[in-house]
C-alpha cells in the first residue's frame, strides 16, 4: 500500500483560487510513490477537477458528506453527488465538525457508510482533547470513537476505510504531537480494529496522522512504524510548499 498524503484545505479557496492552486501544484515535481490527494471545499471540486485535466495526481477528496442519498436536506451534499467528481477519499468526523457542529459518533458512522456505498473511501478522524490528553484518557477516547464506526459499518463492503488520528490539541496549534505519542495512539487504533474485525480487514485499513505536520517534521511521522501517511492542514495551503512537503515525504 502506498503511503497516503491528504491535504485538508478546510474552509479555504473557492473555485477561482482552487483552480490556481491545482495549476501551480501541477507545475511542481511530484513523487510517484505516494498516494497524494487534496480535500477541497465542495464548491471548489468542479474547478479543481477541470484544472487537473487528465492528471491523476493529486486525486480529489471531499471534506464532509451527508448520509442520505437525496431529499429535503437543505444545504447538504450526498455521497452520490460527490462521486460525480470522481473523488477518492472524503473526511468524516473531523474534530472541527465534532466540536463546532456537534457531530456525534453515530452521525460519523452514517456518513462513512454512505461514502462506502458510493465507492468513496471515508477518512474517519478521531482524537482526544488537550484535557483528555492530560488526564491520560487518549486510549479510551479514541477506542470509543473507532469502535463506534466499526460496529456500524458493513465489514464486507469492498471499499476500504481509513482512520486519521488527529489529537485535537495538535491541530493548527503548531504543537505537533511527538512521533512516540502518535505511534502509541496508532497502536491503540490498530488493536481495536483487529479486535472488532479481522486481520484481513485490518490489513486493508490505513491509519494516518494529522496535526501540525509540516515540511520539518513530516519525515519523522512517515518513518514511524504504524503510521501509514499524514493529513495536512495549514501546510497544504501553499501549493509549492505542499509539493516540497510531498517530495520530502517521498522515499524516491
Ligand atoms: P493542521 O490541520 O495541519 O493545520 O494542524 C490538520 C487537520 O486538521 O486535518
Amino acid at each position: 500500500m502506498k503511503k497516503i498524503i491528504i491535504a485538508n484545505w478546510k474552509m479555504h479557496y473557492g473555485p477561482i483560487k482552487a483552480g490556481g492552486w491545482v495549476r501551480a501544484f501541477r507545475r511542481e515535481r511530484l513523487p510517484k510513490d505516494l498516494d497524494i490527494s487534496i480535500a477541497v471545499p465542495h464548491v471548489s471540486l468542479s474547478a479543481a477537477r477541470s484544472s487537473l485535466g487528465r492528471a491523476s495526481i493529486p486525486a480529489l477528496s471531499g471534506q464532509d458528506v451527508f448520509w442520505e442519498k437525496d431529499g429535503p436536506y437543505t444545504g447538504e451534499v450526498s455521497a452520490n453527488m460527490l462521486s460525480e467528481f470522481n473523488i477518492k477519499y472524503c473526511l468524516v468526523g473531523h474534530s472541527e465538525r465534532r466540536r463546532i457542529l456537534d457531530e456525534t459518533d453515530d452521525m460519523v458512522a452514517k456518513k462513512a457508510i454512505a461514502l462506502q456505498n458510493e465507492g468513496i473511501i471515508p477518512v474517519i478522524c478521531v482524537g482526544e482533547t488537550a484535557t483528555q490528553n492530560k488526564k491520560k484518557e487518549t486510549a479510551k477516547v479514541i477506542r470509543k470513537q473507532v469502535n463506534a464506526v466499526l460496529s456500524k459499518i458493513d465489514l464486507e463492503n469492498k471499499t476500504p476505510i481509513v482512520f486519521a488520528y488527529e489529537p485535537i490539541w495538535a491541530i493548527g496549534s503548531g504543537k505537533a504531537c511527538s512521533p512516540q505519542h502518535a505511534k502509541e495512539a496508532h497502536e491503540v487504533i490498530r488493536k481495536a480494529i483487529i479486535k472488532k474485525t479481522s486481520e484481513d480487514f485490518s490489513n486493508k485499513t490505513a491509519i494516518i496522522y494529522g496535526g501540525s505536520v509540516d515540511v520539518n517534521n513530516i519525515t519523522e511521522y512517515m518513518t514511524t512504524t504504524g503510521i501509514d501517511g499524514c493529513l495536512i492542514g495549514g501546510a497544504s495551503l501553499n501549493p509549492r510548499n505542499f509539493a516540497l512537503l510531498c517530495r520530502t515525504a517521498s522515499t524516491l
